[in-house]
């Protein structure tokens, strides 16, 4: 996965109310490791100033074409040359109207035209307007030339009416950035990604669970998607905002976790190519889940349990045809090495991440952690201690490798 840090992003501006929430979208940026430069539309100017602007990205802000200072400092073609990303938001109408026809009538247009950088365009306006067909036309137009279009959100509008035309907030614009930064490897492909803990009732009040925070299955879900992946993330409880681009499924128990992973991964005419399966999945549950809630009596109490499905396993027995790629996690608290080998005879998943979970390099609930991957063939070494992001993507590019190297006519499960 692509980060921001380091990348030259130029923020685009054009004139819609949306335009006063341009120095968040510089701060988002720059947060995130960007250097960020501004070029606004005459009309955008209007609505947030240059000054603004240049105070957060410290850099000259250009409006003007032919502004003879600007000019002097970074000509329209250098500017057009700088930048990995080119980043417009909000986009009007008429930027879009003006961009899908080739017209340069301002200094942002001539810049647009003249870089060979990819460009991310957040189109926000009326919802009537975002409906014309003439609109809708020019979008189309320009996804076909290869824009990526960040569609509005819908909401209340500053016009008081009530629909799409919103322009995403700061942080979704800024995963809009590293989408279109990403090599797309896992484009095409469609992915099921288990995460977090389950929770196995024991009465109406209380249930079994464990210490799974399921930021390593969100990360990958995060990571997959932005190499391209439609990712169905099935979540147990977790306290985690759902990835963006990502089509969460919450799930308490094991056994509802094992029904949606089959549901999304045997869709018919839509079966998952991979199945990541980073949830903490419990073993064991009640035998008996009570009615109400089970009050305390003297002396010792004991609870039995009974096995829950083992969800892996059941996907590792399915026939080869139906067979998606699988990725199995191993959390072992010592001889991680070993362990995971012996792991991998009894489930023989494609690639299976082993990692430890006590000790000081605990993966639970830490963001950063190293991991061991193994193969049925050969062991592949640790990677890390890493983030859990940058963990993530290592996975993404592994899973994409292996999808890849399937027979041809076996990519579509
Ligand atoms: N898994 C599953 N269903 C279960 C239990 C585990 O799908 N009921 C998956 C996990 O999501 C993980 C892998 O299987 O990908 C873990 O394998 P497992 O053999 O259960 O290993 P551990 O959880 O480490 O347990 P053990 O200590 O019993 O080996």
């Amino acid at each position: 996965m692509s980060t921001l840090a380091g990348r030259r992003v130029l923020l685009g501006i054009t004139g819609g109310i949306a335009a006063y929430k341009g120095p968040l979208i510089v701060r988002e940026l720059t947060a995130a490791g960007a250097t960020v430069r501004v070029v606004l539309s005459r009309a955008a100017a209007e609505f947030v100033t240059p000054l603004a602007l240049q105070a957060v990205s410290h850099h000259a802000v250009g409006v003007d074409l032919f502004d003879p200072t600007y000019e002097q400092q970074i000509g329209h073609i250098e500017l057009a040359r700088w930048p990995d990303l080119i980043l417009v938001a909000p986009a009007t109408a008429h930027l879009l109207a003006r961009l899908a026809h080739g017209l340069c009538d301002d200094l942002l247009t001539t810049v647009l035209t003249a870089t060979r950088a990819p460009v991310v365009l957040a189109p926000a306006m009326n919802t009537q307007m975002w409906a014309h067909h003439a609109v809708a036309r020019n979008v189309a137009q320009l996804r076909q030339d290869g824009y990526h279009i960040v569609p509005p959100d819908s909401g209340e509008l500053a016009c008081q009416e009530v629909g799409a035309g919103r322009m995403p907030d700061p942080p979704e614009l800024r995963l809009a950035c590293l989408q279109a930064l990403t090599p797309p490897i896992l484009r095409g492909r469609r992915l099921v990604i288990t995460a977090g803990p389950t929770a196995e009732p024991i009465d109406p009040v209380r249930f079994l669970t464990n210490r799974s925070s399921g930021k390593m299955g969100y990360a990958i879900a995060q990571a997959a998607a932005l190499a391209g992946a439609q990712v169905t993330l099935v979540s147990g409880p977790t306290a985690l905002t759902a990835p963006w681009g990502v089509q969460r499924v919450a799930v308490e128990s094991a056994r509802e976790m094992r029904d949606a992973v089959f549901a999304h991964a045997l869709q018919p005419g839509a079966q998952a190519h991979a199945v990541i399966k980073a949830a903490a999945v419990a073993d064991y549950r009640p035998q008996h889940v009570a009615d109400q809630k089970i009050k305390k009596t003297p002396g010792p109490m004991s609870l039995p349990l009974e096995r829950n499905p083992d969800i892996l396993g059941e996907l590792c027995d399915l026939p080869a045809p139906q067979r998606p790629l699988l990725v199995g996690f191993a959390a072992e608290t010592q001889d991680v090495e070993r362990l995971a080998a012996e792991k991998l005879q009894r489930k023989p998943v494609d690639l299976l991440v082993a990692n430890r979970v006590s000790g000081p390099d605990s993966a639970f609930g830490a963001d950063t952690s190293s991991v061991l991957f193994l193969t049925p063939r050969e062991s592949l070494g640790w990677f890390g201690p890493a983030p859990k992001e940058t963990t993530a993507a290592e996975i993404v590019r592994r899973v994409a490798l292996l999808l890849d190297a399937r027979p041809a006519g076996d990519d579509a499960p």
